[in-house]
């Protein structure tokens, strides 16, 4: 099919999966701590060091590791944990569903639901998934909102046929029950996955959500949801590289003003020389894909939040070679 030649082409997705695989991994084990030391894999900083060799010979002196800036909290924790995640980690899918009506396939891989797309397709042919939920550390709801919306279903039936879904793997499957959830996790993108899920609030309680755009309006937990970054597909151009040259612009965002930061921004950069920030967005009337080649020309690309959280343009500007920030 179309849609795997695209997955398997194009890193990019792969990548957002990865990103959204570590979010989610990162919970996980945050739910497992506060489960209590039994139950949690042992993640001793004592371990990491094992994992570790070039460090153990001298535990008391900061290795040259440790004494770099990270982002991390504890850089050797997060390595155990990785580790620990690239060994042993493991994802069920409940198997139940036509394929051909709202499960287990994306509808397709183009627009603005993508990620959802490239999430169910990518998480299906995982090195992580596994056939045997006894194995499973995490078990995935593969019901597809977008084709729901594809196939015209009305969004009082969405809520319906979600509910019947999933109130049938609860009685089917013992998994549901041993954790209310807390181990499930299930796809909405956009405002559709919102409506859908709307019958079950205690699973959007309890369950790990990959959102789209993870607005608070749309009840996004923090401690427990999971932003799914957003990918237009397809990419209008080919991937910008290493060209620092020719990006002579230092920053570059154009856009409707829909947001405080957003105004904010424009008021104070609008006539910046060194910056390319535009009144508002650039449309095709003022030439082909003069939006898009601005971050071929520009050294960072800033993505303010708008009226949505999430944006498309930070895989954009990963995808053209530009720094988003
Ligand atoms: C909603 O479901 C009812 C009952 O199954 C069906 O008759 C109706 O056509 C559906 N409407 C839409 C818009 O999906
Ligand atoms: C899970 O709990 C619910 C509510 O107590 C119950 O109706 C259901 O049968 C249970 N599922 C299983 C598989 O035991
Ligand atoms: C920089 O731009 C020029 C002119 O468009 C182009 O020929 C050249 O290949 C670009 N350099 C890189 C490294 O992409
Ligand atoms: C930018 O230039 C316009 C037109 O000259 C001016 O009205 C505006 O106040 C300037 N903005 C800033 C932040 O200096």
């Amino acid at each position: 099919m179309a849609g795997r030649l695209a997955g398997a082409s194009s890193p990019l997705p792969r990548a957002l999966l990865i990103l959204a695989i570590v979010a989610i991994f990162s919970i996980f084990f945050l739910f497992l701590r506060s489960l209590g030391p039994a139950a949690a894999p042992s993640l001793s900083v004592d371990e990491s060091r094992r994992l570790r060799p070039s460090s153990s010979s001298s535990p008391s002196s900061s290795s040259p590791e440790t004494s770099l800036p990270s982002v991390y909290h504890s850089p050797e924790v997060f390595a155990a944990g990785y580790a620990e995640m690239e060994r042993s980690f493991k994802v069920y899918i409940y198997p139940d569903g036509d394929p051909k009506t709202f499960y287990q396939t994306p509808r397709k891989l183009t627009g603005k639901y993508a990620s959802e797309g490239y999430f169910f397709q990518n998480i299906r042919e995982s090195r992580f998934r596994t056939h045997d939920p006894d194995r499973a550390d995490l078990f995935f709801v593969p019901i597809s909102p977008h084709k729901m919306r594809g196939k015209g279903t009305s969004y009082e039936n969405m809520t319906m046929i979600v509910k019947d879904y999933v109130e049938g793997l609860m009685n089917k499957y013992p998994y549901w029950n041993r954790t209310l959830g807390a181990d499930h996790f299930f796809v909405t993108c956009h405002d559709v996955g919102v409506r859908a899920f709307e019958g079950l609030p205690f699973m959007v309680k309890n369950s790990i959500r990959a959102v789209c755009s993870p607005s608070y309006n749309v009840d996004f937990i923090p401690h427990k949801d999971v932003a799914l970054p957003q990918v237009l597909q397809p990419f209008a151009l080919p991937e910008g590289g290493n060209d620092i040259e020719n990006r002579t612009n230092l920053g570059f965002w154009a856009g409707h003003r829909n947001s405080k930061i957003r105004v904010i921004l424009a008021r104070v950069w609008e006539n910046d020389t060194e910056l390319a920030i535009s009144n508002n967005r650039i449309n095709r009337a003022i030439g082909e894909l003069v939006y898009q080649k601005q971050f071929y020309r520009t050294k960072f690309c800033i993505c303010p939040g708008g009226s949505q959280v999430n944006s498309a343009r930070i895989s954009d500007s990963i995808h053209y070679g530009c720094v988003p920030g």
